[in-house]
């Protein structure tokens, strides 16, 4: 179901003591708020994270996942596993696993798979580089991502999709998408979802965005039409600057 979300993917930042620093504090800034509020912590903090956050409205969600059920997968996380800390929702395809890790749509499709058959929430990611914008390719690579990773799915899956576009070249540089590109490519991906699926299915799956968002131009890009919220990261560490992002709506 479309709603406003606000996730903060603290990626590999914060051990225990760091961790139960940040959730006092976000506690402290907690309040009913326009929209789902959700933290990406580590694995080792997942469940500290959500034995804290148990009587919130703070959802603790993964920042990754395997695709198989169990086995010889060294340092490697199953779904099974983090349901079995209370995780339901897990941002899959962001750009640093791409990067990093050579995670491909076809990998990640693997990934998406997994977890909706354990009845997880998906948080997918994807975006275009500098090289591809600057080419005006940006629409052709977003397009490709979605369709080789998510356009196996029918039309029933999209209600634990939630998708987030990431320029890469807007991720931890300071550099964000203005919120008119942010609309246009948001919009882009929803034509592209009714193209698949219909208008029906496209207007009800929330689309964030990624990069960079920060106090200062959070209410901006959220009031554009076809954003519905962000996948925050450097300012997600900081529980004052991740709460004025949640309540830029
Ligand atoms: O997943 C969110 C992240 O990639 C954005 O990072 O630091 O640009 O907000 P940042």
């Amino acid at each position: 179901m479309r709603k406003n979300i606000v996730a903060g993917n603290w990626k590999m930042n914060n051990d225990l003591a760091m961790t139960e620093s940040l959730i006092t504090e976000l506690k402290k800034q907690s309040q009913t708020s326009n929209a789902e509020v959700m933290i990406a912590p580590t694995f080792t903090n997942l469940w500290h994270a959500f034995e804290a956050l148990r009587q919130s409205n703070i959802e603790v969600i993964a920042q990754n996942m395997h695709f198989a059920e169990s086995g010889a997968y060294t340092g490697e996380i199953s779904a099974d596993m983090l349901k079995s800390v209370g995780v339901q929702t897990v941002i899959l395809g962001h750009s640093e696993r791409r990067a990093y890790f050579n995670e491909t749509d076809d990998l990640l499709a693997k990934k998406v798979d997994a977890a909706l058959k354990n009845n997880m929430r998906v948080i997918f990611c994807f975006g275009e580089e500098l090289a591809d914008r600057k080419s005006g390719k940006e629409e052709t690579v977003v397009e490709a991502q979605i369709k080789h990773a998510l356009f196996h799915l029918q039309a029933d899956a999209f209600k634990h999709i939630i998708l987030a576009y990431e320029p890469v070249w807007a991720i931890g540089t300071g550099e964000t998408a203005s919120p008119e590109q942010a609309q246009d490519m948001h919009a882009f991906i929803r034509k592209t979802l009714s193209k698949k699926y219909g208008d029906e299915t496209a207007n009800t799956v929330s689309i964030l965005y990624g990069g960079s968002v920060k106090p200062g131009n959070a209410k901006e890009i959220f009031s554009k039409p076809d954003v519905d919220g962000g996948l925050i990261g450097g300012a997600a560490l900081n529980a004052e600057d991740f709460y004025s992002i949640v309540n830029a709506f």
